[in-house]
């Protein structure tokens, strides 16, 4: 890692978009749009920093190892971190950003009784791309649940019986309405945190800070 420059790792879209208000609140502009180049580093208008392009899933190893000081990422994905991993150590949390809100929810095709089958003790299919909040989902609940992995298009599972039930993230409702599922559950609300490297937050103590603190004064109510 460069030592006198700040790496920031984000995700393209809605992480990306909420993001430059809190950069600019710190004097930072990004110089290029990630959806108009298919560069992966961006430079921004301070020289000491720089932004990579990173799946969303992949910012929490970025920062936990260093290939990145600082980040941002969803509560759902530094849950879906810590399990995998075993922890979420080296990856300091100050700060819940309040952007990119939406929720962790479970949905079902509206011809599915979903209250009658975890009534009844029936074993649940489960298909989703967040299994460690599912499983502790669906224990907490005592349901018995057969989780089916996946890396996307939930929606689909239930339409072709692969599975009963989704575990996904819903925002505007739009995406389970266009496909005849309805939000049977709410687990959690979700919203983006600023995740910073413990070790690049001694190295870097003092630029860090002033991020730390400008995101702060910006953090939308
Ligand atoms: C998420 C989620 C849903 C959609 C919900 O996908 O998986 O598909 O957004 O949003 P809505 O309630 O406003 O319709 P996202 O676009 O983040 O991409 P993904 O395919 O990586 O999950």
């Amino acid at each position: 890692m460069n030592s006198n420059i700040i790496t920031l790792a984000l995700s393209k879209g809605r992480i990306f978009e909420e993001t430059l208000p809190l950069l600019a609140a710190a004097g930072i502009e990004v110089a290029e749009d990630p959806e108009k180049t298919r560069k992966l580093i961006l430079p921004t208008n301070r020289p000491d920093v720089r932004v990579v392009l990173v799946r969303a899933s992949d910012v929490p190893t970025y920062v936990q190892h260093g290939g990145a000081d600082i980040g941002v990422a969803g509560k759902d994905i530094l849950i879906e971190h810590a399990a995998s991993n075993g922890d979420n150590d080296g990856l300091f949390q100050p700060l819940d950003l309040n952007i990119a809100k939406c929720r962790m929810s479970v949905a079902v095709r509206a011809d599915f009784d979903y209250e009658a089958a975890v009534k009844q003790g029936a074993r649940i299919r489960v298909a989703t791309k967040y299994t460690a909040i599912a499983r502790e989902h669906f224990a907490n609940k005592g349901v018995h649940v057969d989780l089916i992995k996946l890396y996307g298009s939930m929606e689909l599972a239930p339409l072709t019986g692969l599975a009963d039930a989704i575990v996904d993230l819903v925002s505007t409702g739009n995406t389970l309405k266009a496909n005849h599922l309805v939000e049977v559950e709410q687990i959690m609300n979700i919203s983006s945190r600023l995740v910073v490297n413990q070790a690049s937050l001694k190295l870097k103590r003092d630029t860090i800070r002033a991020l730390i603190q400008a995101f702060e004064s910006a953090i939308p109510a």
